[in-house]
């Protein structure tokens, strides 16, 4: 039995059952801009647009990096550009569509492609569900602006309205816009027989829209991508170029309020900001030259965003005392806090536009990896369906959107931005040890794209996702544990079961 579960998937075997598949094939329409684009698509999101504002100020949960979250920025990119190189070998040398999932099957064996395929969901499905939450957030704002009112009730969960309450007690009435919403919906919620209604129904709507858009096909939403990444660049450009001119140097001082271990914090949280560059590895089998596509696509995409987020975060933490940046949307409400809000509407506007692009790439990524573990019989064929139609794997992109709304639905943010990030970086770590093996036991195997300085660079990979990880609170690894030792056990069940 313990032979059977380190069993590995030979890099053969595993292109061999991509090509014989028949049926279960994905179409060959990508090219490096749609791959770039894609990784743009996955990384410029709610981490720019919502998450930095927690991490400069912190929390009831964790203190705040300050000024200095340009800093926790810089650390963030270091640790995924190591990863990012052992993902670029990956990706060129297994065009496979299922990323992590199928590269630690060739290397660390079933159990682990088992353990990483459910870690990836984290990354996935629970990430999505913490986009289309901000998504919703920004939009409340977007259509209130334009003078469309949706109840409060609609638009924020049930645990966020009742923290609201407290916090506007605790706060005496003085409270930021995005509380004030969730109180509202606290104050004047429907019931049905007596139980209170209040639920993300924008948050619903997005992700039953983005699910959509993925069944009818990937080309059509790759198109849809590409230019939702455009307008997000010129957007972050636009708040870049216009707040530089208000930024007052005096806000940078102190750089580092909470010292070392608010950049470390800030870090930690801001990793969700990069989350994304590896979703193009999802892809790869429908991509038309994978070898040469996959590095450019990857790490191309991280060099971008860090240049983006860096100029944002400094200019961000200039125009706006840091202890002032811990609402839902930062970057608007510090354009609107210097009078501009015309601004303010533009960079909401682009918000909404980045993280709908966000959650294509995600919803695009979760069902290729089901798709892909169920090619490989660890979950039933029904999930490796692809339409006859469209050649999509509709099944599983259904499913998906299915769970993801109805978590959506009901989640709170802070909760969900921190699981995500713990689950990624693990799998970041699983996947840079897989390059060092694969150099080991694959030594001589023809590599298009070879990460530079093995096994330094994989090692420092590891580190530092190490490193991040211990910046997140104790529950969160409790929770990830849990989800853990879960799949796990459900992995030595259903062994055991296919024995007798
Ligand atoms: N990096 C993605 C975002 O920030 C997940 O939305």
């Amino acid at each position: 039995m313990l032979t059977q579960i380190l069993r590995r998937k030979s890099l053969d075997k595993i292109h061999e059952d991509a090509e014989v598949a028949g049926e279960a094939r994905l179409k060959r329409t990508l090219g490096p801009v749609d791959l770039v684009s894609l990784g743009i698509g996955a990384i410029i999101g709610t981490g720019i647009f919502a998450v930095i504002g927690t991490a400069a100020a912190g929390s009831a949960g964790h203190i705040g990096a300050g000024p200095a979250v340009s800093l926790s920025f810089i650390i963030t990119a270091v640790a995924c550009a190591f990863c990012a190189l052992c993902y670029a070998e990956f990706a060129a040398l297994v065009p496979i569509s299922g990323s992590a999932y199928t590269y630690s099957y060739a290397t660390l064996g079933e159990v682990v492609a088992w353990i990483i395929g459910w870690d990836l969901i984290i990354e996935y499905a629970v990430g999505n569900v913490a986009v289309a939450i901000a998504w919703a957030a920004y939009f409340h704002q977007l259509l209130e602006g334009l003078g469309v009112y949706i109840p409060a009730w609609l638009s924020v969960d049930y645990r966020s309205a009742h923290q609201a309450a407290e916090a506007v007690v605790a706060a005496g009435g003085s409270v930021t816009p995005d509380i004030a919403l969730a109180h509202e919906a606290w104050l004047n919620h429907p019931t049905i027989f007596g139980i209170p209604v209040i639920f993300n129904f924008l948050a619903v709507v997005i992700v039953a829209f983005v699910t959509w858009l993925l069944v009818i096909g990937i080309k059509e939403s790759a198109t849809a991508n590409n230019i939702m990444v455009a307008l997000k660049i010129v957007i972050l450009l636009f708040f870049i170029g216009v707040g530089a001119t208000y930024v007052k140097p005096e806000n940078w001082s102190p750089f580092m309020p909470n010292g070392f271990a608010g950049v470390w914090t800030g870090a930690s949280l801001i990793f969700f900001a990069f989350i994304g560059f590896d979703a193009i590895s999802t892809a790869a089998e429908e991509c038309k030259n994978p070898g040469r596509d996959m590095p450019i696509g990857i790490i191309g995409s991280l060099i971008v965003c860090t240049f983006i987020y860096v100029a944002t975060a400094f200019v961000l933490t200039g125009i706006q005392p840091w202890d002032q940046l811990g609402v839902a949307d930062p970057l608007a409400a510090a354009f609107a806090n210097l009078g501009l809000n015309w601004a303010a509407g533009i960079i909401s506007l682009g918000a909404v536009i980045s993280m709908t692009a966000v959650l294509l790439v995600f919803q695009l990524g979760q069902p290729r990896i089901f798709f892909s573990m169920s090619r490989d019989g660890l979950l039933p064929k029904y999930f490796a369906k692809v339409h006859k139609k469209y050649q999509t794997p509709h099944t599983t992109t259904i499913w998906t959107g299915v769970v993801v709304a109805a978590i959506s639905a009901v989640a709170n943010i802070n909760e969900i931005v921190e699981l995500t990030n713990i689950g990624t970086l693990f799998a970041f770590a699983l996947v840079c040890a897989g390059v060092i093996i694969l150099r080991k036991t694959d030594p001589d195997r023809p590599r298009v794209f070879r990460t530079p300085f093995v096994p330094l660079v994989p090692l420092l990979g590891i580190a530092m996702c190490v490193y991040l990880m211990f910046g997140l609170p104790s529950i969160t690894w409790v929770r990830f544990g849990i989800w853990l030792l879960y799949f796990t056990y459900g992995f030595w069940k259903s062994h055991l079961r296919k024995k007798a």
